[in-house]
């Protein structure tokens, strides 16, 4: 059987930035309480001429560039978003076509935040049971778009970039992707959503009118929810591996809080050092914040091969999971 694992990562932030002192001029709000809140300083604004494939193309290129593979030789290409450029056609398809890599498979899929990890997953498994050899999973926001600016409630929270990944097999077992924990309950669907712009309530004067084409959320319900899931996906895909806590040595969070994750540090009892953060420069970048922090890590230097690196994510749905990888480059 093949093993799995990525073979590079890229990432692409745009470049204005939006401060929390930009935010004190915009509505009822402080850096103060945005920093000891949230642990958002700042955050990236896609310019209005571009849109979520623009960052995701970038992104993708570095990701080919770094696992050293010719876009021409990708077979399959998965793009996470919940803010692709139009309801359709997928904004795969639009990346596809910056890449000039027709005739491949190309899709999108919706999972919010936790997005990447159910990419990684699909990934694992097309090339597993599917025959796929290079995929490429990009995962692009531009969450500023769906970010009502007159609610401070939640326009402190979110900005726009890009991640990805090439995902390819591997010689050995025991080595890059092992698996993941993957969930959701869509019992919780409304306590984070947009209200408008589907067929349930299609875009009309009234909801323009109305700011229903932005995301609202129930921040403190989530905010428990989040914590205890995030902590459960990680106990229990370790369990299945029968791999110790202690085991692992970065964990590569999703950045909806700064809160939220010490919570699941001390949650797991792992110490916070082990958790890669980068929301004070980005703030949540839904989909795309697993994969940027990945590719930061990586960069850094920070991920060494052999090294257990577990992926935790949760999002709208509500979606939740966690990968397990040994990191092998
Ligand atoms: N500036 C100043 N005060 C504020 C702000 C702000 N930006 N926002 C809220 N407040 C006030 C509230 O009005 C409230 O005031 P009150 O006590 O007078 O009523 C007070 O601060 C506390 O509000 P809470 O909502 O209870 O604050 P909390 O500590 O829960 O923090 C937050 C809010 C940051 C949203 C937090 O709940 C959170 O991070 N939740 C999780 C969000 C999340 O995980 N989202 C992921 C899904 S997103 C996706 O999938 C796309």
């Amino acid at each position: 059987m093949t093993g799995v694992t990525i073979l590079g990562t890229g990432s692409y932030l745009p470049e204005k930035v939006l401060t929390n002192q930009d935010l004190e001029r915009m509505v009822e709000t402080s850096d103060e309480w945005i920093v000891t809140r949230t642990g958002i300083r700042q955050r990236r604004v896609c310019p209005p001429e571009r849109a979520a494939s623009d960052l995701g193309t970038e992104a993708a290129r570095r990701a080919c560039e770094d696992a050293g593979i010719p876009e021409a030789e990708i077979d399959c290409l998965i793009c996470a978003t919940i803010t692709g450029d139009r309801p359709f056609p997928s904004t795969a398809c639009t990346i596809q076509r910056k890449l000039g890599i027709n005739g491949i498979p190309a899709f999108d899929i919706q999972a919010a935040c936790t997005g990447f990890l159910y990419g990684l997953e699909l990934a694992r498994v097309l090339i597993v049971a599917g025959g796929y050899k290079r995929i490429l999973l990009v995962a692009t926001e531009c969450m500023t778009r769906i970010t009502d600016y007159t609610d401070r409630s939640t326009c402190v929270l979110f900005g726009d970039g890009a991640g990805a990944a090439v995902v390819g097999a591997t010689q050995g077992q025991n080595t890059g992707l092992l698996g993941s924990f993957l969930a959701a309950s869509g019992e919780h669907e409304d306590l984070v959503y947009v209200p408008a712009g589907g067929s349930r309530l299609p875009a009309s004067v009234e909801t323009v009118q109305q700011h229903l084409h932005y995301l609202r959320m129930e921040g403190s319900t989530l905010f428990k929810i989040a914590v205890a899931s995030m902590s459960e996906s990680v106990r229990t895909l370790l369990q299945r591996f029968q791999i110790k806590l202690e085991e692992v040595e970065i964990v590569i969070p999703h950045q909806a809080n700064l809160r939220i994750i010490n919570g699941v540090a001390k949650n797991l009892g792992l110490p916070p050092e082990k958790f890669y953060v980068n929301i004070d420069r980005y703030g949540n970048m839904s989909a795309a914040s697993v994969p940027v922090a990945l590719d930061e890590a990586s960069k850094q230097g920070l991920l060494r091969s052999g090294q257990l690196v577990v992926t935790v994510a949760f999002g709208a749905g509500l979606t939740w999971g966690a990968n397990l990888i040994r990191w092998n480059r």
